[in-house]
């Protein structure tokens, strides 16, 4: 009896000495496995860093919105002025800025302004281009309303209203307002505006790298039934690195990606050579 008493009890510490360690284990592999979790959680979280989500070197073409809406306020880096959509007779940037970049022309010219982040980004695309040897001269930023009235006006005049309206913006419809936009230029051509700067080294250098500072070439060969003007190489627009870069990838213009189409079609016929001040 005292035998059986013996084994019954050996047994139950013996029971007893599993269920512990049992336990015991389990703990230890539930601890394991919420490290690794949370290992691997981090790990995931780590790989988007805000480096990589302010690249512009990634391939991220998720940066745009799937139905965007067009952006009329003026101080908005997105807004968009064309042909139909104008900015108020007043409107005048509140961050008007000089780039410190070779300009052509007055030192003291209001068409040496841009906005603040535009002129930052001019200077970052500039001094880019120069250490590649490609030297860029600002020609015209900033335009007010007066001002704009005056080129649109005596162009009418001088050239008549066809030849004018494809290259060159009625007041209040101009990006140079804006303060975003800017035409450029090169030695070469003696800083004026012409087609053949597209195909100078310094056109090209701007086509191929500008939405890496968030530029777009904004009126682009053979979309002039798209965006209403003739191919303008040396027009620029700043929108942003992200929307730069997505339109360039997907070589698109600013009115196509906001699906926008005009009241009445644009002629697409291509003049070239026009002698208007754009
Ligand atoms: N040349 C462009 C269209 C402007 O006048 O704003
Ligand atoms: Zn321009």
């Amino acid at each position: 009896m005292r035998k059986l008493s013996a084994v019954i009890c050996a047994i139950f510490i013996l029971t007893l000495i599993i269920f512990f360690t049992d336990s015991y284990n389990n703990q230890v592999i539930a601890g394991n496995e919420s490290d690794e979790y949370e290992y691997e959680y981090y790990y995931n979280d780590s790989d988007d860093t805000e480096e990589d989500m302010y690249s512009i070197s990634d391939s991220d073409e998720s940066v745009t919105e799937e139905s965007p809406k067009i952006d009329t306020d003026p101080e908005s880096i997105m807004v968009f002025v064309n042909k139909e959509y104008s900015l108020p007779d007043d409107y005048v940037p509140s961050d008007l800025t000089r780039p410190d970049v070779r300009f052509y022309g007055s030192y003291s010219d209001d068409k040496r302004y841009l906005r603040a982040e535009a002129s930052d980004a001019l200077e970052d695309m500039f001094s880019a281009a120069e250490e590649d040897g490609i030297i860029l001269y600002g020609v015209s930023g900033y335009r007010s309303y007066d001002r704009q009235k005056e080129i649109y006006n005596n162009n009418i005049v001088q050239r008549g209203s066809t030849a004018t309206n494809k290259v060159s913006a009625a007041p209040g419809h101009s990006e140079h307002q804006t303060g975003l936009a800017i035409d450029i230029s090169n030695a070469s051509l003696g800083c004026t505006l012409s087609e053949e700067f597209g195909e100078s080294d310094e056109g090209r250098w701007v086509a191929k790298n500008c939405a890496r500072y968030g530029y777009i070439i904004r009126y682009p060969k053979n979309k002039q039934s798209i965006t209403g003007y003739s191919y303008e190489p040396w027009h620029i627009r700043y929108v942003g690195k992200k929307l730069a870069r997505y339109l360039s990838k997907n070589d698109i213009t600013f009115e196509e990606y906001l699906g926008y189409e005009p009241l009445i079609p644009y002629e697409s016929d291509i003049i070239s050579d026009i002698k208007v001040n754009p």
